[in-house]
């Protein structure tokens, strides 16, 4: 395994790789990596030939009242376990490699970034997709792995590969979950204890939901107002960001879920932002 830091260095191996007829396989991420992440890279691996894993803490995404200063890292571990996984190159580069001091180009998808995540974090997706076109541009992959635990950010890379006519196909992958139904997720580790043991209410709500669903409820406010007594009840939240159900595919409001939906919510929990999804009809037992 290699690691490599230089934009223009990953850039000259993908190229050369390419020249080789190697297929690329990409799992961006920000580090401090998890099972949710491996299982991203498990999938690349079945499906290329050298693995890519991109590790930046993407300044443009984050809020200026957000925790990028404090967004964990451990580079050590974050190794091993790509060397475990059999990554071939970990892309690791540094602010200053990534954004120029007079960088000023972004990449803004219009449409399905402005709900859910968008209206609380404004901004959010415009760095999600100018760092993505980014590393794609890069890293050079024909595939791309993201985790449905973004659905909305896989949503819009999805659009931004079609939109802007990358030769990338997007791959997704399950939500994977602690034992106890906790959807993984690096900032996890902000939790307490305490909140800890709260933050697995957001999953039961949403496992309420979706037995609403096949008990044969559809209309979504009913299914909102039961997550929402249920994450008062088992999460006690300090706020809940959101409780939506939309089109999985134009992530607009429906009042039935009648094609697949997305129940998406996200609470704070102390000073944790926490986000988790299902889709309705489930096709693949996701929940
Ligand atoms: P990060 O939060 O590190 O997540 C990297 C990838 O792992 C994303 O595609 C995310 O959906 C996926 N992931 C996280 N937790 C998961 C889980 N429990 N199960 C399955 N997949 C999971 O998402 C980002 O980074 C950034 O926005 C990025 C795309 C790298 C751009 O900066």
């Amino acid at each position: 395994m290699i690691i490599i830091s230089s934009s223009g260095e990953m850039q000259a191996q993908a190229i050369q790789l390419r020249q080789k007829s190697m297929r690329i396989g990409l799992v961006p991420t920000m580090g401090f990596l998890h099972d949710g992440h491996m299982s991203l890279v498990r999938i690349a691996r079945k499906m290329s030939d050298i693995v890519v894993l991109s590790s930046f803490v993407n300044p443009t995404q984050f809020g200026p009242a957000e925790d990028f200063n404090k967004y964990p890292r451990n580079e050590g571990q974050d190794d091993r376990l790509c060397e475990l996984e059999g990554v071939d190159i970990v892309f690791r580069p540094s602010a200053g490699e990534m954004y120029a001091k007079d960088h000023s180009v972004y990449v803004e998808e219009m449409d399905l970034s402005s709900g859910l995540c968008g209206q609380s974090r404004p901004g959010h997706f415009r760095g999600v997709t100018t760092i993505v076109a980014k590393l794609f541009n890069i890293v050079l992959p024909q595939i791309a792995v993201f985790g449905r635990k973004d659905a909305q950010q896989a949503r819009v890379i999805e659009q931004l590969v079609r939109d802007l006519n990358f030769p990338i196909k997007i791959v997704l992958g399950q939500i994977i979950r602690e034992p106890d139904g906790l959807a993984m997720s690096s900032r996890n580790s902000y939790l307490s204890a305490n909140e800890r043991e709260r933050a697995v209410g957001v999953y039961k709500s949403l496992c309420i939901a979706a037995d609403l669903y096949r008990n044969g409820v559809s209309d979504t406010a009913t299914i909102s107002n039961r997550i929402r007594s249920s994450l008062e009840k088992e999460c006690r939240p300090d706020s809940i960001d959101y409780i939506d159900i939309v089109d999985y595919m134009t992530l607009k409001k429906v009042d039935k879920i009648t094609i697949k939906s997305l129940i998406a919510v996200a609470v704070r929990i102390g000073h944790t932002r926490l986000i988790d999804n299902v889709v309705l009809p489930s096709e693949d037992n996701q929940y």
